[in-house]
């Protein structure tokens, strides 16, 4: 473990733990990335990119927006001559946003013009970057709080969300559940161990019918469950789009997966220890798709399509698209830096191509054949 430095927000939570006891790691977490003064996602700062602490997706490469704003384009088509709304929630800089838009003008005009692109964002440094990547788009966007949402027709989207909720830990000692804490040791941040702070943990295992093996830790992410509840009561008809990285829950608690996932990254570094950097660093957890999925079903839902993110964008034509953006190029070694970039979307084998997973769920729309849902065997070679 790297040893703590003092930051304003270490100070705040060790006095606040002074006064209020121990916090769970959720509280903990939830202050970290969203304290209204010091938190990781609302200051001021460089997050997502080269000179920032991660990359997403979609700060790889324009292509992955290209091939969203395709499904989104069937998606509108299937839902009729309404219009179209594309709520994003967790935008983060807005590159996903700026890529879809403009690939929809591009693409299909007609869907682009009775299209609103809605962001919902809890970082004013992240609404206030969205602005300034949308200006071009400024008559087909809108932002407003989650509590603002109206019912809509349309697709809510996300990437890498549902990562960034916090998550309670819990550890299986003696066969049974226990859950992590932060606390003071030696006047710095540490950890200990206590009983359940809610009933809403154990409740939450026995409703997925899986926990953690003995020893283990695991991640409880009661925010997700509340939250798809919430997406399906706003979503009148349409879609649900949710990619990020995560695993169904047998595979999330699998017994080899002995400390949970909880992960930290600062200046593209990915460091185990919470306590160190307190508020400038990202810190996150794993998905797990089975409780979307599980939930989405019970809160009315249906379940269309679940698969790696490298079937998603191979189905949506991601080979097609490159061979057009390298018969752009004139340069063999540019052609080389794309596919180079380019192969960071679909790399299996823990990269981003099998880690992240795409969940889309339907409401009032029956069960369509989609053109994610293309098998990559059926999806013909460009010449
Ligand atoms: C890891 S970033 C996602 C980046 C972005 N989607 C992309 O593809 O580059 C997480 C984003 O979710 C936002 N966020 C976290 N919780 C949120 C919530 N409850 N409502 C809206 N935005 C949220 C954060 O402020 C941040 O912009």
């Amino acid at each position: 473990m790297v040893k703590a430095t003092t930051s304003a927000l270490q100070n705040i939570l060790l006095e606040k733990i002074q006064s209020h006891g121990n916090m769970t790691f959720a509280e903990f977490m939830a202050d970290c990335l969203y304290h209204p003064e010091h938190g990781y996602y609302i200051g001021s700062r460089d997050r997502i990119g080269k000179q920032g602490d991660f990359f997403t997706s979609s700060s790889v490469h324009a292509l992955f927006g290209g091939l969203i704003a395709r499904q989104l384009i069937e998606m509108a088509q299937i839902l009729g001559e309404e219009p179209f709304i594309i709520v994003e929630q967790g935008a983060g800089e807005g590159h996903l946003a700026k890529d879809i838009l403009d690939a929809l003008q591009i693409e299909d005009p007609e869907v682009y013009n009775r299209s609103t692109y809605r962001l919902v964002e809890v970082s004013p440094d992240n609404r206030r970057r969205q602005r300034e990547q949308l200006l071009r788009h400024v008559d087909r966007v809108d932002w407003c709080a989650e509590s603002e949402l109206q019912p809509f027709t349309g697709c809510y989207l996300c990437n890498e969300l549902i990562d960034a909720f916090p998550v309670h830990v819990v550890e299986k000692r003696e066969g049974k559940l226990q859950e992590v804490f932060v606390t003071r040791k030696g006047g710095e941040l540490g950890e200990t161990v206590g009983p359940l702070s809610t009933a809403a943990i154990s409740e939450y295992f026995a409703w997925l019918g899986v926990e953690p093996a003995e020893g283990n830790r695991g991640e409880v992410n009661l925010l997700a469950v509340d939250w798809i509840w919430r997406v399906a009561a706003t979503l009148q008809r349409g879609f649900v789009l949710t990619i990020d990285y995560g695993y169904p829950s047998g595979e999330l608690y699998a017994p080899f997966r002995r400390n949970g996932t909880v992960m930290c990254y600062h200046k593209h570094a990915a460091l185990e220890d919470p306590y160190h950097l307190v508020g400038e660093q990202d810190i996150t957890a794993h998905v797990d798709f089975t409780a979307l999925q599980k939930a989405g079903t019970e809160a009315g839902l249906e379940l269309l399509y679940f698969k790696e993110q490298y079937r998603f964008l191979m189905a949506l034509g991601f080979v097609d698209k490159l061979m057009q953006l390298q018969a752009e190029l004139t340069e063999p070694n540019q052609a080389l830096a794309l596919r180079m970039t380019l192969k960071n979307l679909i790399m299996p084998d823990e990269g981003m191509g099998s880690t992240f997973k795409v969940l889309v769920q339907g409401k009032g729309v029956g069960t369509p054949e989609l053109l994610c849902h293309r098998k990559i065997s059926d999806i013909p070679l460009p010449i």
